[in-house]
């Protein structure tokens, strides 16, 4: 199955940045990454330098591999464009730059999601693979959004829209990108057998092993992982057991490498948010109300990890 000749990838968050290092490094493929602000992508070329850096030394990688790596990687920003910073313009940059896939990376909200969509149908080549590394948000309406920005003429029914809709896939890689060894496959209701099968090989080639899963809020791994942050959440709201004790019970009883607490904060609380109310809506059902204190703890802007305080302090 044939790899894309160009990857980019839209947004230069901590996923982002991990699947951009993935591609490059493994997979060898030349990666444009985008990123609306040029602070993200500055942030985050300097930690995947770090990364590589950190490869060289432990010999995992020689000095070359890291060079050739950073080599096939470019960033376009918003201002990199010599006109406006309409999101128009950064889809056409990476369709004339020969863009055949797309892995979008942007904030857990659809409609960001969907606006990126939108442009990217409209501009990029028909046979361009459209994926998104979504945590939880339906890939069936992102395929939609694509239709949609084909224009007000082709409906979602017609064959132009079906093909459309057919290039649209979720690939969801799992954080830390380098280290985590799965990546979830999602097909949509529209998605193609061929679209389906170039985005396995692309994640194969990343050096992931692949599961799929159908298009549920959340998939199989956020469906299952998310009540379980919640829940702990939950016990910490109502004094079940302090923050130590619960993150220590699931690390030495069970195994796991990180208690969910401060898994919670490694993923991004305002990403459990995002993923928990979107099971929610998606599903209706109690179990997946998010807790009271999460929410809150977002108000606040204690996000976890990457503001420097979430239910632990960096
Ligand atoms: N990016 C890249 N590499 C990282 C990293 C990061 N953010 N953080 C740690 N690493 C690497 C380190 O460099 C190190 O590499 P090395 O073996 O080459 O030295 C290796 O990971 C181990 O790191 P440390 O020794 O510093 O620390 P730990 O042994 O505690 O491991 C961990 C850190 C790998 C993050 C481990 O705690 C872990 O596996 N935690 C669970 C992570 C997890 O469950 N991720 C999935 C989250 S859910 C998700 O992403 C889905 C989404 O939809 C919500």
């Amino acid at each position: 199955m044939a790899l894309p000749r160009t990857l980019s990838v839209i947004g230069a968050g901590q996923m982002g940045i991990g699947i951009a290092l993935v591609a490059s490094l493994r997979a060898k493929i030349p990666v444009i990454l985008y990123d609306r602000d040029p602070s993200q992508i500055s942030k985050g070329l300097g930690f995947m330098d770090k990364l590589l850096a950190k490869d060289v030394s432990k010999g995992k990688i020689s000095e070359d591999d890291a060079k050739a790596a950073r080599a096939r990687i470019v960033s376009i920003s918003s201002t990199s464009s010599s006109s406006s910073s309409d999101e128009l313009n950064w889809a056409r940059e990476l369709a004339e730059r020969g863009t055949d896939m797309v892995v979008e990376a942007a904030s857990e909200r659809l409609s960001i999601k969907e606006g990126i969509f939108r442009a990217l149908a409209e501009s990029l080549s028909k046979d361009a693979v459209l994926a998104s590394n979504t945590s939880s948000i339906s890939i069936t309406k992102l395929a939609g959004a694509a239709v949609d920005g084909l224009g007000p003429g082709v409906s979602r029914a017609s064959a132009e829209g079906k093909s459309c809709a057919g290039r649209v896939v979720g690939v969801h890689f799992f954080n830390p990108v380098p280290v985590m060894k799965l990546c979830e496959v999602i097909p949509g209701l529209q998605t193609s057998e061929a679209t389906l099968e170039r985005a396995k090989a692309f994640a194969v080639a990343c050096g992931k092993e692949v599961t799929t899963s159908k298009d549920v809020p959340g998939f199989v791994s956020n469906a299952l992982l998310m009540p379980f942050i919640n829940e702990a959440i939950m016990c910490l709201e109502s004094r079940t057991a302090t923050r130590d004790d619960i993150d220590k019970t699931l690390r030495l009883g069970m195994g796991h490498p990180m208690g969910p607490l401060q898994l919670a904060d490694f993923i991004g609380l305002d990403t459990c948010l995002a993923i928990q109310e979107t099971l929610y809506e998606g599903t209706h059902d109690s179990k997946y109300r998010p807790s009271i204190l999460l929410g809150r703890m977002v108000d606040a802007g204690w996000l976890g990890k990457k503001s420097g305080k979430g239910f632990y302090d960096y």
